[in-house]
């Protein structure tokens, strides 16, 4: 959801910023923009419509625009539609025009989040001869900082806190002010932003990989808190104005992990890496054989204390939440619920101490999660954060957080992040079981075991990815697709189906086998694939009768089940098989197909499989 960068130095900055933002497009692609001060002259102010390689092409790649002070934006449209109007950065002054070229304004900003009540501070700004060239929030943000700058003639930090106690919504805002020629100004709250620091430069972004070329030292600026940016240094500020000291994070993984290292696609080198995304999720909560969950602070006796479990999470971390409530309940016989942040936290759920609330998350910064988690602390219930992103929000305001370590994820769609995310939640039900005493030791082990073998399976999975390259070139002109499967896989068929339609923009729907013929069967028609998916021993005769049920009415039929349950071929049309494993444990690999599967029917219709239209792949905004 909108992607923000800032660079003050003693180098060129725009190239630096498009550098930066190409790091960041995942985050919204409609428009980007940038602006950039050379010593006190005005702010240059070039925006650009589609991806970001217009505006580096409108720039000469950067080099056209001289300065060494700027920031950047890479667009995901709220307020109004994608335009030059709309592009970001917005500016104070009263121009007409999209507020590009070179500006004389006091204020020039970009803003990533939503402010809430931006209609009534509109109108407070129209009233006091402010007048509006775009349909953005943004744009009133940057006029109430000015607004303020001159009717207090204050400071930057004086004019942005007062700002701060006015709005309501969220933002990582970076402003330049005319009389401050080489500082970036930036205010947070809700949305993600780390500032980093080099000897003699400084920067700001949305997401740690597009600084990460130019330093390890950042900061993680908390909410509500206000930074002043200059060449080599930064000071914070909280909504008082008061200096507030934040320690300096160093980052120890690579830019390596954020670069497409051969691959065509993110997404097809993330798939890949999903072993090791396992393997060192894995390594963090096993050692010696014994789970431990010392760093997240769950002690054994909280564990036992526990008598509901809610998993609150969007999209893929809700599907991983799905697929745990089967594990979590069968084998740790606490009874949990699954829930969308989006509509949990408008629900009036009760909750009581002895309710964990496991919050779900790649980014830690799903704007609904985060929503959730708050809602679930305020009613009192413990809450846990399953989170990949070191530092993020969620992980931050959680009582007890666990990190998944699947590394930097780039592509929209997620594969490897998801699949630390079920590994997690597998460790955690297998302890929950172990320490309530429900399985053996031998058992505990056993588990293990077979979760450790799990990086290796899927290794030999994707050995056979031609298979279903091959099938996804027969499939790739369907126009509807159906994933059907009951428990687990059922869970497995939403994700499946959420992969498919994301990125190969065909129409697919996951349904709990059973339920297909209370109304969605009659949308079965000649040549309509149905994938079902049959990995749990006790259901694969249900789900292999509902799927025949289907071919009856014209359906061409796929079985993904594991090897030996040959039988199924004398159904189906084409099957595809993963290894064995404990059942507990087959959604690991059944999704590695699926995966393969939705990333070769986009490659085969020529689309854009890291970044598909219309998603982003932090959603901060509600
Ligand atoms: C977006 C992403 C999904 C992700 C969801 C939740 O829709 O495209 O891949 O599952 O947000 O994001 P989170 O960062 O909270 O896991």
């Amino acid at each position: 959801m909108c992607g923000i960068v800032g660079y003050t130095g003693h180098v060129q900055a725009a190239p630096i910023l498009l550098d930066g933002l190409a790091r960041l497009e995942y985050r919204g692609y409609d428009s980007a923009g940038l602006a950039v001060r050379n010593g006190s002259s005005p702010a240059e102010v070039v925006k650009a419509i589609g991806k970001l390689y217009h505006l580096a092409d409108k720039t000469d790649q950067g080099r056209a625009l001289p300065g060494t002070c700027g920031i950047g934006h890479t667009r995901w449209a709220t307020h109004g539609d994608p335009s030059m109007v709309n592009a970001h950065p917005h500016v104070s002054g009263n121009c007409s025009g999209s507020g590009s070229g070179t500006v004389e304004s006091d204020v020039v900003g970009v803003h990533n989040g939503i402010i809430e009540n931006f209609t009534e501070l509109k109108e407070k700004l129209l009233r006091h001869g402010y007048s509006f060239y775009s349909e953005t929030d943004t744009e009133v943000v940057v006029k109430l900082v000015d607004y303020y700058y001159k009717k207090y003639k204050i400071g930057p930090v004086d004019a942005i806190t007062r700002t701060m106690v006015r709005v309501r919504g969220s933002y990582a805002l970076a402003l330049m002010f005319k009389d401050y020629p080489e500082e970036i100004f930036v205010a947070r709250k809700d949305s993600p932003l780390v500032i980093g620091t080099s000897e003699d430069a400084s920067f700001l972004a949305s997401d740690v990989p597009a600084i990460l070329k130019f330093t390890r030292s950042v900061y993680y600026i908390d909410n509500l808190q206000v930074g002043r940016i200059s060449p080599g240094s930064v000071k914070f500020y909280d909504l008082n104005g008061d200096e507030v000291q934040l320690p300096v994070t160093e980052i120890t993984w690579d830019t390596a992990a954020a670069e497409k290292d051969g691959y065509e696609h993110f997404m097809l080198k993330e798939i890949h890496e999903q072993p090791k995304a396992i393997r060192e999720t894995l390594g963090s909560l096993v050692r010696e054989g014994k789970i431990t969950l010392e760093e997240t602070g769950l002690t054994e006796e909280m564990l036992r204390g526990i008598s509901r479990i809610d998993i609150v999470a969007c999209g893929s971390a809700w599907h991983v939440g799905m697929a745990s409530q089967y594990v979590i309940e069968d084998l740790a016989r606490i009874p949990v619920r699954v829930e969308l942040a989006s509509e949990y936290r408008y629900r009036s759920v009760p909750l009581a101490p002895d309710t964990l609330v496991i919050v779900i998350s790649q980014s830690g910064e799903t704007a609904d999660s985060l929503a959730a988690l708050r809602v679930a602390k305020e009613r009192g219930a413990k809450t846990l954060a399953v989170v990949n992103v070191i530092g993020s929000t969620i992980a931050r305001e959680a009582d007890h957080t666990l990190y998944t370590l699947a590394g930097p994820e780039i592509a929209v769609a997620t594969t490897k992040a998801y699949s630390a995310q079920l590994i997690a939640m597998d460790v955690l039900a297998v302890q929950l079981a172990a320490v309530r005493g429900i399985i053996t030791e031998e058992q505990t082990a056993g588990y293990l075991a077979a979760l450790e073998a799990i990086p290796d399976q899927i290794g030999r999975i994707l050995e056979e990815k031609e298979r279903l390259q091959w099938f996804s070139s027969k499939i790739a002109n369907t126009h509807d697709i159906f994933f059907i499967g009951r428990g687990l896989d059922y869970a497995i068929s939403l994700e499946g189906s959420l992969k498919m339609k994301e990125i190969s923009y065909i129409h697919s729907e996951a349904y709990a086998a059973g339920e297909l013929k209370h109304g969605t069967i009659s949308l079965v028609e000649q040549n309509t694939l149905v994938i079902g998916v049959l990995t749990q021993g006790n259901l694969f005769e249900k789900t292999l009768s509902n799927m025949l049920e289907c071919k009856s009415r014209g359906a061409y039929l796929m079985g993904l089940t594991t090897n030996g349950n040959f039988s199924v071929e004398d159904s189906v049309n084409f099957t595809v098989y993963v290894p064995k494993t404990d059942e507990h444990f087959l959604a690991s690999l059944a999704i590695v197909p699926l995966q393969l599967l939705g990333y070769y029917t986009s490659v085969n219709r020529g689309l854009d499989v890291d970044k598909p239209r219309n998603l982003a792949k932090s959603v901060t905004v509600e």
